[in-house]
């Protein structure tokens, strides 16, 4: 198994020891979250089931056994689970490379605790080095990327990418993300914008960093 891998794994394996026996877990999405859906597919019998942010985890989480549940039927969920792209040690995050940000948002937003896992390699100083994922209504999508221009990013439509949502994804270089609250509120009232890929006005409340030697709690 690679370093980053290795990374992945143990930042899940240490997630599953903040999932509450009998309760309805919110599951992530993405090859860190994947392990932890593996790991929770161990101890299926121990919850009552999930609910997913994509359509990609909910065929994970199925196929081990583990019903998916719908949001609106659940109420607030004592534990999210997700990965990220980009983290820092304010526990921001820039989500999206999976392109399943929206649902992510929702999910984090409706749960008591946000514990983001990743390996290594995510953890950085200052956000904006991974392009930041904007899901964008269609029609919307030359509209927003002027709007981006205007703020000095420079967005990239991510072809062919249809999210689970039926919208797009612009993926916006050239960011250095100082204050990510800030950006994030502004870019949040661009019209057409549907999620920003920064969470830092609900940021993860935990952040399990794990690499080849171990992991680190933030
Ligand atoms: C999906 C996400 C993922 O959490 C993010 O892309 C990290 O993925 P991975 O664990 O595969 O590196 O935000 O929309």
């Amino acid at each position: 198994m690679s370093a980053g891998n290795a990374g992945k794994q143990r930042a899940a394996e240490a997630a599953l020891a903040h999932v509450v026996r009998g309760s309805i877990v919110g599951v992530g999405t993405g090859s860190t979250v994947n392990f932890f859906i593996d790991g929770l597919g161990r101890m299926r019998d121990a919850i009552r089931g999930a609910v997913s942010s994509s359509s990609a985890s909910t065929a994970r989480l199925e196929a081990l056994g583990i019903e998916v549940m719908d949001l609106n039927h659940t109420g607030t969920l004592d534990l999210y689970v997700d990965g990220a792209d980009e983290a820092t040690r304010d526990r921001y995050l820039v989500k999206g490379g999976g392109a399943a940000l929206t649902r992510e948002k929702i999910v984090a937003a409706a749960s008591k605790q946000f514990v983001c896992i990743v390996d290594d390699s995510k953890l950085v100083p200052v956000l904006g080095r991974f392009p930041l994922p904007i899901e964008v209504i269609p029609m919307a999508r030359s509209y927003v990327a002027r709007e981006i221009v205007a703020r000095g990013g420079q967005p990239v439509w991510r072809e062919h990418c249809v999210t689970d949502n039926g919208n797009q994804i612009l993926d916006v270089h050239g960011f250095e993300i100082l204050d990510p609250p800030s950006l994030e509120r502004d870019l949040n009232q661009i019209a057409g914008v549907v999620t920003v890929g920064l969470f830092a006005q609900r940021p993860a409340d935990l952040l399990i960093v794990g690499s080849g030697n171990g992991v680190t709690v933030i």
